[in-house]
């Protein structure tokens, strides 16, 4: 068997960058793109061609700074601060997006977060929180854009879809896992929600997905990389033996928004380099 790499760099295994130009003409909305996936999918989009809302909370700088390196790529960028969890806010964010740039061809709900504790000991505000942003967030942001979708109708110029709506679930939808409960809860919540809208706006052509990373070289998870120790214990639940790059993730939401996969709806793409392989099982059972 491979040899885990004995730090924590990135991997030089990692694939260059390609994008498709297959999204031009398309405004795209992603949220909690101000840092990690949210972010690397904000450009990776712009890099396939679209025009971006970059949806954040909090500081304003990294999100406008995400907003001109889209611009210098050639394509238009509007940084929206809202809370997910909100439907006031969700609301105005989706209004103003629109107003900006006509409508949306894609919407990405991926603002996600951790708060993690002992099972025993989470607080109602930790569930609550996670919950609120995690799932209900997903909610509001998919709800406000299959509205969209349906008021401006076909495209088929723009693409062979009215729209494309691409959730961010987990591995975690489908590993248990202890100590968090409430992350894991909401994207097995996730898995269902997406795939019951898929089958609901199929007919009018709007297409819904999920991708569900594994551990991927983020804010949410520098504990789990960010020593070779740790990177190292990483690596026995990862059989491809490398991190993820939020880069890794980007390119597959491009093309899964991408009329070359057309044919997909209800389906979660799992981008983990094996997670969910049960790994353990490679050496026993
Ligand atoms: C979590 C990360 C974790 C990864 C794999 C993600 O959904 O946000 O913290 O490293 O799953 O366990």
């Amino acid at each position: 068997m491979a040899e885990a790499k004995p730090d924590n760099q990135p991997n030089t295994g990692s694939p260059q960058p390609q994008y498709l130009q297959a999204l031009t003409g398309q405004p795209a909305l992603v949220t909690g793109a101000s840092s990690g996936i949210g972010k690397a999918t904000a450009l990776g989009l712009a890099k396939a061609g679209a025009d971006v809302v970059v949806n954040y909370i909090g500081n304003p700088a990294p999100a406008e700074d995400i907003a001109h390196a889209i611009e210098a790529l050639g394509r238009r960028a509007l940084a929206i601060e809202a809370d997910v969890s909100k439907e006031d806010d969700v609301e105005r964010m989706f209004a103003q997006a629109i107003q900006h740039f006509g409508t949306l061809h894609i919407a990405v709900s991926n603002a996600g977060l951790q708060a993690d504790a002992p099972f025993d000991e989470m607080t109602l505000e930790q569930w609550n929180k996670v919950i609120g942003v995690n799932l209900t967030g997903q909610f509001l942001t998919a709800r406000a854009a299959v509205r969209e979708f349906k008021r401006r109708g076909p495209k088929p110029d723009i693409s062979v879809a009215t729209g494309k709506l691409l959730c961010t679930s987990s591995v975690h939808q489908e590993i248990p896992w202890a100590g968090h409960v409430n992350y894991a809860t909401s994207k097995g919540g996730i898995n269902m929600m997406m795939r019951s809208i898929a089958q609901e706006v199929a007919p009018l052509r709007i297409r819904a997905n999920a991708i569900a990373p594994g551990a991927i070289r983020t804010p949410i998870n520098r504990a789990a990389w960010d020593t070779p120790e740790a990177y190292n214990k990483l690596m026995e639940l990862v059989p491809y033996l490398r991190i993820g790059e939020p880069d890794d993730i980007a390119r597959a939401a491009a093309w899964l928004v991408s009329d070359a996969a057309d044919y997909i709806t209800g389906a979660t793409l799992y981008i983990d380099g094996g997670m969910t392989l049960y790994p353990g099982f490679a050496t026993g059972g």
